[in-house]
């Protein structure tokens, strides 16, 4: 079996995937210090595929500790690269700590590949990328704005690093550009686990739905949109995790026609925040208790996905609606509410 390393592979979107790679015929390591994350998300991720992951405790800003993983695995044909800071207020209050952990993370991961002879690399990049588009549908070729954060400025140094990287050798890298993750695996064995009090919609949404947080707040009704709250793509998680498995198989099938190259993943619907909290109380029974208030600063008015170059190259087909997304992001935060031990929190001060 051809062996993948996901490095943050405790993460939201890191689990998801090796759930997916795995039932897809492929072996994985994970490599995760856990600084943002929680390595019982593992125990989920073994009840759904019924095998171990062995995971590499290691801080990858560290080069030596990144390079006795490869030392130790000289058969990993693929790396997919989850692991970084990207909480996108944390990175405006601290931009040093993001360019160092996000940059020098990747530069050593890209470095080990060099050394190794790993030929396959996926990148976990994001919608930020292209700052406040013109146009609210973005294409691949979409000029990239200004980043809205350093969080973003990571992502599009990282796509560069690796664009310069890869020209004149042998390795061969997409990037998998994320419009806004959510919802939940079916199993509900694995799910989103926020640090603290949650930044993103979802999550804020379903915390305040059972009760953790007293209410929410709606930020912006007065936009240019149908409802005047903003417009973003949501994705389902098990949706980008997919992909991760397909780009892997365009790679290693030899079907990539440049040693870069990027794909959007999102389902090509714009929803409003209002629309996301509607669908939600629908799917979930629940009245929600928000609070409509002004503008959150950075925030782009509305962006989402001309998703048909993934779907055309990559044969991916988004499989949740946003019904779902809301129904399985429910199951989930119930499910951490009956189970409060499930994932006890091994970082001081998190939920
Ligand atoms: C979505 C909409 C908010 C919370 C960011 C990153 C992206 C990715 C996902 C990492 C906005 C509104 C939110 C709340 C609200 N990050 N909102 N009340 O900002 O589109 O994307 O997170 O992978 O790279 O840029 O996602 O979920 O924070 O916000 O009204 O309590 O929901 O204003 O319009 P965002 P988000």
């Amino acid at each position: 079996m051809n062996k993948i390393l996901v490095t943050g592979g405790c993460g939201y979107i890191g689990s998801h995937t090796i759930v997916d790679l795995v039932q897809n015929g492929y072996e994985v390591i994970c490599a995760d210090n856990n600084s943002r994350s929680n390595e019982a998300i593992l125990n989920g991720v073994e009840k759904i595929i019924s095998q171990k992951v062995k995971n590499y405790k290691v801080d990858l800003c560290n080069y030596d500790d990144t390079y006795a993983i490869f030392q130790e695995n000289t058969d990993i044909v693929g790396i997919i690269h989850f692991a970084a800071y990207k909480a996108v207020g944390e990175s405006v209050e601290k931009p040093l700590m993001y360019f160092e952990n996000n940059l020098n993370s990747l530069i050593n991961i890209l470095k080990c590949a060099d050394e190794f002879n790993v030929p396959h690399f996926v990148f976990s990049s994001s919608c930020t990328v292209y700052g406040n588009p013109d146009s609210m549908i973005v294409t691949e070729e979409t000029p990239q704005k200004p980043a809205e954060s350093p969080y973003g400025a990571t992502k599009q140094m990282g796509e560069q690093i690796i664009k310069d990287t890869v020209r004149g050798t042998s390795l061969k890298a997409i990037l998998l550009r994320y419009f806004n993750p959510v919802g939940a695996h079916p199993s509900m064995n694995i799910g989103e686990l926020p640090i603290g009090r949650p930044a993103n919609l979802v999550p804020a949404i379903t915390q305040t739905a059972i009760g953790k947080l007293p209410m929410m707040q709606v930020y912006g009704t007065d936009y240019e949109t149908k409802d005047g709250s903003c417009v973003r793509d949501y994705i389902h998680v098990s949706d980008i995790a997919h992909a991760h498995t397909l780009a892997l198989n365009y790679l290693i099938n030899n079907k990539n026609s440049s040693n870069c190259e990027v794909f959007n993943l999102g389902t090509g619907n714009g929803y409003t925040v209002l629309e996301v909290i509607a669908a939600f109380e629908k799917v979930s029974g629940v009245k929600l208790n928000y609070q409509l208030a002004p503008r959150r600063v950075g925030d782009v008015v509305a962006i989402y996905a001309n998703n048909n170059k993934a779907k055309t190259d990559l044969g991916w087909e988004p499989a949740y609606n946003l019904n779902d997304m809301m129904d399985t992001a429910w199951k989930w935060e119930l499910r951490l509410k009956n189970e409060e031990n499930l994932f006890k929190s091994q970082v001081a001060g998190l939920n």
